[in-house]
């Protein structure tokens, strides 16, 4: 486990190692940012997303919250699609969650968690919408995990749904929206392969929020 005071001599020896690589790392990313990526990811202290992309400062504009939600009165979720689509140009939205996630965990139990019962009452709403499939996975871990992919697939609905997202696609055949999971027992990021263009085409007849 790191040590508070480790923390800034880590990033001294950061700093050097990224200027011996690239003398003028810093100073290129001090006057501005290009990413093409927007990251929605969970809070989970196991998911860093520049490390487990393999990318540096400047690459992937990044949202965390508890189970990666993507909620419509959330201003600072919608805030944060709004800036990286806009303004910033992002070409690809990934909603990346992850196996063994304690939000959607938590969401399964019915236990009162206080002012997190609105905030994981999200997941609950996703299990109330495929609770056929659901529950007929006996298997109580097979269960959760369906669940964790599940949310992914449905903040990537949410994101789908945004005005930016849907007018920015229709203009420029951009932004993508993927939805990933990650397995924080070995390392490795899958994607589900949420097939964007049929559920935007979908959600369009109730969603639709530009004109043609
Ligand atoms: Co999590």
């Amino acid at each position: 486990m790191a040590r508070y005071e480790d923390v800034f001599e880590n990033n001294r020896k950061w700093v050097e190692r990224n200027i011996d690589r690239d003398p003028e790392f810093f100073s290129r990313l001090a006057t501005h940012q290009d990413p093409d990526l927007l990251f929605i990811g969970c809070a989970d202290s196991r998911v860093p997303p520049n490390e487990i992309m393999g990318l540096y400062p400047g690459d992937v504009f990044v949202h965390r919250n508890i189970a990666n939600l993507v909620v419509s009165t959330d201003i600072n979720a919608q805030s944060v699609i709004e800036y990286a689509v806009g303004q910033l140009d992002v070409k690809h939205i990934i909603v990346c969650g992850h196996y063994g996630c304690g939000g959607v965990a938590a969401a399964m139990q019915p236990a009162d968690l206080g002012l997190l019962n609105g905030w994981l009452r999200e997941i609950r709403d996703v299990y109330r919408l495929y609770q056929e499939e659901l529950d007929a996975i006996e298997d109580t871990d097979a269960r959760y995990r369906r669940l964790v992919e599940l949310n992914i697939q449905e903040q990537c609905v949410n994101v789908i749904k945004t005005a930016v997202v849907q007018k920015t696609y229709v203009r420029t055949g951009h932004p993508t929206v993927h939805g990933w999971v990650y397995d924080v027992s070995n390392g490795l990021l899958r994607d589900l392969e949420i097939p964007f263009g049929e559920i935007l085409g979908n959600i369009q007849e109730i969603y639709r929020l530009e004109e043609t």
